[in-house]
């Protein structure tokens, strides 16, 4: 039987996540897209470390080497930064191949040119797993577009930063141990800054402004503050005033504008996000037929995040250039497709 040929570009926490799936889910895969899924190659930074990666991987620090292999049909990228990510997905995608990612400071900047590059070489772009981690917030947003124009999006897009508040107001953690522990489950990002200072939710509401709205707003115009200057007093202090911090992330149409903002906040209790914690993420949607709805779930971390991943990769190998896929979910999924439309 012919196998889906994927490459994963980067071993972190994701890249990791995605191949111990692959392997331990290979009867659901092969139920679902009528072929197995065998990863043929990884992009590592460091060759001298043992990964517990099978001897049939190519593992290799060299990206030329896996864009020689002859069949590569998904390339799923889980690096960190903008480069050289950009530059090896381009290359992905002229090559043929189906490209994936979670890397969302890359996606905030160059998602649509990948998009518009992808459209030309009739392959597709999953990025599910830039968003909220194991939630389905993009495809969700995607449906709803169908029929909805969008108002609104608000909630916790960083696990990071809400697990820390959880962990000081909680546990009775300082900040620096509260981030050490996000950094040792795999929450955080190479460079916790990002997550503490509020840029992974700014990327992340970027995101989600370009596919709700079709646009970005002006980047300068959004404020932008993390959860690094909040202490431990004024976590207690809020605390005794029934009052929790939540970095919420916020994009909405004002008129024909879209304005956003990342930022702590107060809540009461009777704030939909007053008892988001750990590293969940909830994210409320408004929609002009819908009304409002929320998606709660684990917003980072090795598993939930590869989840999304290889949901992108199933939808990938289903929706689009490999007609010999014919699981038998496929008939499912598309009869229950139908028959949304049709209600
Ligand atoms: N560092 C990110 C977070 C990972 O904590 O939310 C998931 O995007």
């Amino acid at each position: 039987m012919n196998s889906i040929k994927v490459a994963i570009l980067g071993f972190g926490t994701v890249g990791e996540g995605v191949y111990r799936t692959v392997e331990t889910h290979q009867e659901e895969l092969a139920a679902v897209l009528g072929k197995k899924v065998e990863v043929v190659a990884i992009l590592i930074k460091n060759k001298q470390k043992d990964r517990g990666i099978g001897n049939e991987v190519l593992v290799t620090d060299d990206f030329e080497e896996i864009m020689h292999l002859p069949q590569l049909d998904v390339i799923v990228e889980a690096i960190v930064g903008r480069e050289p990510a950009f530059t090896y997905l381009q290359r992905s995608i002229q090559k043929g191949g189906h490209v994936i990612t979670a890397n969302k400071e890359m996606f905030a900047y160059h998602g649509e040119e990948l998009k518009k590059l992808a459209e030309a070489h009739r392959v597709s772009v999953g990025f599910e797993a830039t968003v909220a981690g194991g939630v389905p917030v993009i495809q969700t947003i995607q449906q709803l577009l169908n029929i909805n124009r969008i108002k609104k999006i608000e909630g916790i897009l960083n696990g990071t930063s809400n697990y820390i508040l959880s962990e000081m107001r909680v546990n009775g953690q300082t900040f620096p141990e509260a981030l050490k522990a996000a950094q040792d489950k795999g929450y955080a990002e190479a460079d916790p800054t990002n997550d503490v200072e509020g840029f992974d939710a700014f990327y992340k509401l970027l995101i989600l402004s370009e596919i709700a709205f079709g646009e970005k707003p002006v980047w300068e115009s959004v404020p932008r503050e993390g959860i690094s200057s909040i202490t431990e007093e004024q976590i207690t202090q809020a605390e005794n005033l029934g009052l929790r911090f939540k970095l919420i992330a916020s994009i909405q149409l004002d008129g024909e504008k879209v304005i956003g903002s990342v930022r702590p906040t107060l809540v009461t209790e009777s704030h939909p996000l007053f008892n988001i914690e750990g590293v969940e993420n909830s994210v409320s949607i408004e929609g002009d037929i819908v009304g409002r709805i929320t998606l709660q779930g684990p917003g980072a971390g090795m598993l939930p995040t590869a989840s999304a991943v290889i949901e992108d990769l199933i939808h990938a190998v289903l929706e689009t250039k490999l007609p010999e896929a014919e699981g038998t979910r496929r008939r499912s999924l598309h009869a229950s497709r139908d028959q949304n439309r049709v209600q």
